[in-house]
C-alpha cells in the first residue's frame, strides 16, 4: 500500500500531509499566510511558505508516525495557482525527490480538491461544485478527465465575498462574516443575477453590491442577504444543469467556501428536489491541505503517474481537465 507524502503551496497554505492510496491520512499540518491589509501578495506569501516548511514538514512527519525512507513517493501540486508560491512547494519536493530517490509526482490542485471530497463524503461519482478563493468550478468525471460544465467568468465567489466584506468593513474571511449578516436581512433587494450560458459571473455583482452599500439606503444586513441570495442561486443553477445534463445521481461540496452551511443547505435543497444524495467535504479538509495532496499523489502514483525532475516546471494556469484521471475507470 504507497504511502505518499504531498506538498501544497499553490496560493495562501503551505501544507504537508501524508497519505496512502487507500484514504489513510497519517499527517495533515498546514499553515496559513495571512495579509495584514487587503488581498494575497504572492511574493509575500511565497516568503510565509519559505519560511514555515522546515517546521510543517517536521511537524507532518512526526505527525505520521513513519519515517521518511518508508514514503514510497514525493507528491507536490504543480499548479494551478501563483508562480512565487507554487516554486516553494516544488523547490522542496524536487529536493526530497532526489535527496531521498523517490518518485515525484505532479498534482493538480483542483483534482486534489475533488479527491478529498470523494474520500470525506463516500460519494462516488458526483457533480462536484468547487467553490474557494480563487475558484469557481463546477465539474464531474465523464470519460477519462473532469469536463468543467461552468465555471466563473471572472471572479472566484470567495474572492467575490472576501472583497465585499473587506470593503463594508466586515474584515475576514469574508464568507462566514457576511453570512452572519446575511441571517439578519429579511428584505431582498434585487442584483445582478448573470448566469451565462452554464457560467456565472460575479464581479457586475460586486460592484452592484458595493454601490448599494455606499447609496445608504439599505441596511447591510439586507444587502448581505441579498449578496448571498444572489451568489448562490447562480450556483445552484448552473449544479442543477450539470446534474440533469449528466444524469448522476450525487452533488459534492468542495473548497474553502465549503465550510458555508447556507450554500451547502442551497445544494442540499436542489439535491433533494431532483432525488439525488449531496454531502460537504469535511471542514478540516475543505480549505487548501498537504493532506490533499498527498492522498491524490498516491491514487496517481498507483496509476503510474509520475514526472522527471527536470520536467516539473510549475503551471500556474493548469486546467482541471487536462489532467487525464487514470485512477478511474
Ligand atoms: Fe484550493
Amino acid at each position: 500500500m504507497p504511502l505518499v507524502l504531498g506538498i501544497e503551496s499553490t496560493a495562501h497554505t503551505f501544507g504537508v500531509g501524508v497519505a496512502s492510496e487507500k484514504g489513510e491520512i497519517l499527517a495533515n499540518v498546514n499553515s496559513v499566510y495571512r495579509p495584514v491589509a487587503g488581498g494575497i501578495k504572492p511574493s509575500e506569501a511565497a516568503e510565509h511558505h519559505s519560511k514555515v516548511a522546515p517546521e510543517v514538514l517536521k511537524k507532518a512527519l512526526e505527525a505520521s508516525g513513519v519515517s521518511m525512507e518508508s514514503i514510497d513517493a514525493i507528491a507536490v501540486a504543480l499548479g494551478p495557482g501563483l508562480g512565487p508560491c507554487l516554486r516553494v512547494g516544488a523547490t522542496l519536493a524536487r529536493y526530497l525527490a532526489s535527496l531521498l530517490g523517490k518518485p515525484l509526482v505532479p498534482v493538480n490542485h483542483a483534482v486534489a480538491h475533488i479527491e478529498i471530497a470523494r474520500l470525506s463524503t463516500g460519494l462516488r461519482d458526483p457533480v462536484v461544485v468547487y467553490v474557494a478563493g480563487g475558484n469557481t468550478i463546477i465539474t464531474t468525471f465523464v470519460d477519462g478527465r473532469y469536463r468543467i460544465f461552468g465555471e466563473t467568468l471572472d471572479i472566484a465567489l470567495g474572492n467575490l465575498m472576501d472583497t465585499f466584506a473587506r470593503e463594508v468593513g466586515l474584515g475576514f474571511p469574508g464568507v462566514p462574516r457576511v453570512e452572519e449578516m446575511a441571517a439578519r436581512g429579511r428584505n431582498l433587494v434585487p442584483l445582478p443575477y448573470s448566469v451565462k450560458g452554464q457560467d456565472v459571473s460575479y464581479s457586475g455583482l460586486l460592484t452592484a453590491a458595493l454601490r448599494l452599500y455606499k447609496e445608504g439606503r439599505h441596511d447591510l444586513e439586507d444587502i448581505c442577504y441579498s449578496l448571498v441570495e444572489t451568489a448562490y442561486s447562480m450556483l445552484v443553477e448552473v449544479a442543477e444543469r450539470a446534474l440533469a445534463h449528466t444524469g448522476k445521481n450525487e452533488v459534492v461540496l468542495t473548497g474553502g467556501v465549503a465550510r458555508s452551511p447556507l450554500l451547502a443547505n442551497k445544494l442540499a435543497k436542489m439535491a433533494e428536489a431532483r432525488g439525488a444524495r449531496f454531502a460537504s467535504v469535511a471542514p478540516e479538509l475543505a480549505g487548501d491541505n498537504g493532506a490533499m495532496i498527498a492522498y491524490t499523489g498516491a491514487l496517481a502514483y498507483t496509476a503510474g503517474v509520475t514526472i522527471p525532475i527536470e520536467e516539473s516546471h510549475v503551471r500556474p494556469l493548469w486546467r482541471l481537465d487536462e489532467v487525464e484521471v487514470l485512477w478511474r475507470k
